[in-house]
């Protein structure tokens, strides 16, 4: 499948990243590991500005392992494109950050920006952000490879 002529340049990539991660999660279950590794398969496979995790504690997100500058470390439930994710239980992508209403700029840099919600028996338990440079960066490709990568990190909470 990976080389199948017919998946775009993208899916490619995250079939790619999607089987590292895989063996990756499959050889070690702690957590830090875990999360850190996989930021850094995304950060060198997409090159986005910003990609990391926010864990849910004590009913907030707090900064996890991540590749890129440093973030803002607490975000409230409900609060910026994360806050609202984690909310209302559902991936949310951003096209033009400076047009969602609430939205935490941790970086001025950012334009674009992806977060997919990671669940465990159905309970959100933490994010996956990516935030990009350009606009309109994330798209549907990005939504579903990302959601199947956010499926296999259930098993690290
Ligand atoms: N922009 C995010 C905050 C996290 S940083 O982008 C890394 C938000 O609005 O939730």
């Amino acid at each position: 499948m990976i080389n199948n002529p017919t998946y775009s340049e993208k899916e490619n990539l995250y079939q790619n990243a999607l089987l590292q991660i895989e063996g990756l999660i499959e050889s070690e279950k702690d957590q830090t590991a875990g999360l850190a590794n996989v930021s850094a398969v995304l950060k060198n496979t997409f090159h986005w500005w910003w990609v990391g995790f926010y864990l849910v504690k004590n009913n907030e997100l707090v900064l996890g392992p991540f590749q890129g500058p440093v973030a803002c470390t607490r975000i409230a439930h409900g609060k910026g494109v994360c806050g609202t994710s984690w909310a209302q239980n559902q991936s949310i992508v951003v096209e033009d950050v400076h047009a969602f209403p609430g939205h935490i700029a941790c970086s001025a840099e950012s334009n674009s920006e992806i977060v997919i919600p990671i669940r465990k028996n159905g309970t959100v338990v933490a994010v996956l952000d990516a935030d990009s440079e350009h606009f309109s960066c994330f798209d549907e490709t990005d939504r579903l490879f990302l959601e199947k990568i956010c499926a296999t990190l259930e098993n690290l909470f």
